[in-house]
């Protein structure tokens, strides 16, 4: 049965230049340099999107020619906060369009039996609970190593949560959503399922063996 959701809290974001980079993800020719470069640069295209609402004030400023009021953000502190490994690949991305944001990792790995999650590693930013979190990790297959990431995150008092991702299966956007009524899921591909070892189909396999070039 195809799993339903509250898509007013999920963005797909659709792009000529994002699909065409997502084929070159997903095909398994495709080598870790170019692997890597590319989630960065959709961890960049992402963002974009998911500060689209960040609120802005006049500001002025003296061009060559005259003084003119302008608009800059309004204050908005931000972390990203990578679930690692694969998360890793879009932190770069997403400093390039927030220079001034500080960076947290949650450690996760899925077992590949079990397919749960197992915390080994949290470091945030003193005042996390003041910022807007950009959580970031490639795949969101059963959803387990998000929800426990955005857990984790309420824990410390962040009220602001934005789960990006770059490809989402049906079964993990419904318990991510399910599991937090206030997260906010930012994605390039609602795929079709998981499969029978919990791997996102069509997906791009193991998203951190491809970045990291390991097996
Ligand atoms: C992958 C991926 C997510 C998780 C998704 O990481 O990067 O963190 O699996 O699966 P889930 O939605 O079923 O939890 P993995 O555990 O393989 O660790 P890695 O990043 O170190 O490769
Ligand atoms: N983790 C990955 O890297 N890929 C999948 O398809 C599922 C989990």
């Amino acid at each position: 049965m195809a799993e339903e959701f509250d898509m007013t809290r999920v963005t797909v974001v659709v792009h000529p230049m994002v699909q065409h980079k997502l084929s070159i993800l997903r095909d398994a020719n495709t080598g870790s340099k170019q692997f890597r470069e590319i989630v960065k640069e959709l961890g960049l295209f992402e963002g974009y999107e998911a500060t689209r609402d960040f609120p802005l004030e006049d500001v002025h400023v003296t061009t060559p020619v005259c003084k003119t009021v302008c608009k800059k953000i309004s204050g908005r502190k931000v972390a990203v906060v990578p679930i690692l490994r694969a998360g890793l690949g879009m932190v770069d991305g997403l400093l390039e369009l927030v220079p001034a944001a500080r960076v947290g990792h949650i450690g996760m790995y899925r077992d590949e039996e079990t397919h749960e999650p197992h915390e080994y590693y949290c470091k945030m930013p003193a005042d996390i609970d003041k910022r807007i979190c950009l959580v970031v990790d490639p795949m969101l297959a059963t959803g387990g190593s998000a929800i426990a990431a955005i857990q984790y995150l309420r824990e410390q008092g962040v009220k602001d949560i934005r789960l990006l991702v770059i490809i989402a299966a049906p079964e993990g956007i419904k318990a991510v959503l399910d599991a937090d009524e206030n997260v906010r899921l930012f994605t390039c591909s609602i795929d079709e399922r998981l499969n029978e070892r919990a791997y996102i189909v069509p997906g791009l396999g193991d998203a951190g063996d491809r970045i990291f070039g390991t097996k």
